[in-house]
C-alpha cells in the first residue's frame, strides 16, 4: 500500500518546520504562519537525484513561436495579450458573483465550438447547475466535456485520459490534494493542488484556467499564494450593483500587464463592451453640482468616466470622508490641497467621491476631476457638460503632465466633448484634435477661473 506522503507545517515567514500545527512559530515568533506542506520523500530525493542539463548557449536555444489560440471571448483575449496560449496557466480572480464561472464557460463554449476540447471542472456546482447556466448561455449543445471532482490526483487522471487542449477548475478553493490533511481551502491545499495540476499542464501542453475567489485587496490565504506559480493573473472587478465588469491582467508572461477588458453581465451572461466610455457615461446626470469627467487610462486604453462628489455639513467632529473607487490617502491630500491653496473650507463637511459604475482609478491623473467635481459640489455649481479633465496635482497646488495626454483627448473628442482641460505641460506640443479645443492649466487656482469656480 502506498504509504501517505509525510508532511510538516512550515513558517511561512522563516521557514521553521513543525510535526504539528501550532498557532505561533516557535522559532520566529510570528502569530498563524505555519502552512501544511508535503514534504520530499528524504530517501526517494537521494535514491534518483534528478538528471543535471549541461548549460548551453542561449543563442543555441530555440524558441518556438507561442502558440496562441482564440478563445471566442474577444475581451478575454485583449487580456490574455491576443489570444489562450498553449499550456499557460490563468489564475481567474475575483469577488464570488462577479461572474467568473460566467466568463469560464462562455469561453468553453467557444473554444468547444471550434472543435478544441476542453474539460470544465465543476467543484463548487453540480453538472446540472452549470448545464442549467450553460442553457442561459446557449451553450448547452456546445460540446463542453464536464466532470465534477474536488480531488487533484483525479482531475489530473481525467486530463491524462481526456487530452483536452484548455481545462477549468472552478474553484481553486473546493480542490484538495491526497497528500495533505488539511481542509480544502487552507493554503496548503490551494497551493499544493495548483502546483500538481500546474505541473501536469505543463507537461502535455494544457491550457488551465484556475478559478479563484479573491478581491484586489485579498492578500489573506487563497488564491494570492499562487501568483507566482501561474503565468497570467487576472482579476475581474466590478462593483455587484452594477452591470459593468472590468477583467485586468495583474500579471502576463505572454503579453503585456496594460490591458483591460470592460464587459456587461446581462440575463445571457456577459457581452463585450465596444465603447466603455458610453456605457460609464450612460446615466451621467445633467447640470449637477459634483460631477465631473475624467480621461483616464484603463491599461493602455482611453476611458471616459464620471467622478461624482458631494460636499455637505458634518454633524460629526470628525468629517467622514469616504471615497469609493478613489484611494483614501489620495483623496485626503486633495481636500488638504482645496482647504489651503484654493480657500475651500471643508473641515467641517463630509465629502463622499464615487466613480460612477463602479470603476476603481489609480492613477494621479484623477487628481483634476476629484478637485474639479469636490469644488463643484462645495460651490453648489455645475460643471460645464462639454468638458472631460485629466491632471496630476502636487502638493503645492501645481498641476503635472501625465501619460498619453494624445489618446486620452481623442477619446474625449470621439465621444463628443468639446473642451480639454488638462496640465499645461501637456498642452504644449500637443496637436490639438478639431473637434474639442484643449486649456492647459498650470495651478489649482487656475483650473477654478476656467471653470468659473472661484
Ligand atoms: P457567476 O459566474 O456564478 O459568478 P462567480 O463564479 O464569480 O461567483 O455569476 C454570478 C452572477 O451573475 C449571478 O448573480 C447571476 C449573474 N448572471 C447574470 O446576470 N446573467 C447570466 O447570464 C448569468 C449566467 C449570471
Ligand atoms: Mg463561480
Amino acid at each position: 500500500m502506498k504509504r501517505a506522503a509525510r508532511t510538516a507545517y512550515v513558517c511561512q515567514q522563516c521557514g521553521h518546520a513543525a510535526p504539528r500545527w501550532l498557532g505561533q512559530c516557535p522559532a520566529c515568533e510570528s502569530w498563524g504562519t505555519l502552512v501544511e506542506e508535503a514534504m520530499p520523500d528524504a530517501r526517494a530525493a537521494a535514491a534518483a537525484p534528478a538528471p543535471a542539463q549541461a548549460p548551453q548557449a542561449l543563442s543555441a536555444v530555440t524558441a518556438s513561436e507561442t502558440m496562441r489560440r482564440s478563445t471566442g471571448v474577444g475581451e478575454l483575449d485583449r487580456v490574455l495579450g491576443g489570444g489562450l496560449v498553449q499550456g499557460s496557466i490563468v489564475l481567474l480572480g475575483g469577488d464570488p458573483g462577479i461572474g467568473k464561472s460566467t466568463l469560464a464557460l462562455q469561453a468553453c463554449g467557444a473554444l468547444a465550438g471550434q472543435g478544441v476540447p476542453v474539460l470544465y471542472v465543476a467543484g463548487e456546482e453540480s453538472p446540472e447547475q452549470v448545464r442549467l447556466r450553460a442553457d442561459r448561455l446557449g451553450l448547452g449543445e456546445s460540446g463542453i466535456l464536464i466532470v465534477p471532482e474536488t480531488t487533484a490526483e483525479t482531475v489530473i487522471e481525467h486530463i491524462d485520459r481526456v487530452r483536452p487542449a484548455a481545462v477549468v477548475v472552478d474553484s481553486i478553493q473546493t480542490l484538495r490534494t491526497m497528500t495533505l490533511a488539511s481542509a480544502p481551502g487552507s493554503v496548503g491545499q490551494v497551493r499544493e493542488s495548483a502546483a500538481l495540476l500546474v505541473s501536469r499542464c505543463k507537461a502535455t501542453s494544457t491550457a488551465c484556467f484556475l478559478i479563484g475567489h479573491v478581491t484586489k485587496e485579498g492578500s489573506l490565504a487563497g488564491p494570492r499564494v499562487l501568483e507566482h506559480l501561474v503565468d497570467t493573473v487576472l482579476y475581474f472587478e466590478g462593483d455587484g450593483a452594477h452591470a459593468l465588469r472590468v477583467l485586468r491582467a495583474v500579471k502576463n508572461r505572454f503579453g503585456s500587464t496594460n490591458e483591460v477588458g470592460v464587459f456587461e453581465m446581462g440575463e445571457r451572461g456577459l457581452a463585450e463592451v465596444a465603447n466603455p466610455s458610453a456605457a460609464f457615461l450612460a446615466e451621467r446626470p445633467a447640470d449637477a453640482p459634483g460631477s465631473a469627467v475624467l480621461a483616464t487610462l484603463e491599461g493602455s486604453r482611453p476611458v471616459l468616466v464620471e467622478i461624482q462628489a458631494l460636499v455637505s455639513r458634518s454633524a460629526l467632529a470628525m468629517p467622514r470622508r469616504t471615497p469609493i473607487g478613489l484611494d483614501l490617502g489620495r483623496t485626503a491630500l486633495l481636500l488638504a490641497i482645496l482647504e489651503k491653496r484654493c480657500g475651500l473650507r471643508l473641515h467641517d463637511q463630509d465629502v463622499f467621491l464615487n466613480v460612477a459604475g463602479g470603476l476603481r482609478i489609480d492613477e494621479p491623473a484623477s487628481d483634476l476631476a476629484v478637485i474639479a467635481a469636490v469644488a463643484s459640489s462645495a460651490r453648489g455649481k455645475a460643471l460645464p457638460g462639454d468638458v472631460v479633465l485629466w491632471g496630476e496635482v502636487g502638493l503645492t497646488g501645481e498641476v503635472r503632465s501625465v501619460a498619453r495626454a494624445d489618446i486620452r483627448m481623442r477619446e474625449a473628442a470621439r465621444q463628443g466633448f468639446k473642451r480639454c482641460v488638462l496640465p499645461a505641460g501637456n498642452a504644449r506640443g500637443l496637436d490639438a484634435d478639431p473637434r474639442t479645443t484643449i486649456r492647459g492649466v498650470g495651478n489649482v487656482a487656475e483650473l477654478f477661473e476656467v471653470l468659473e469656480l472661484a
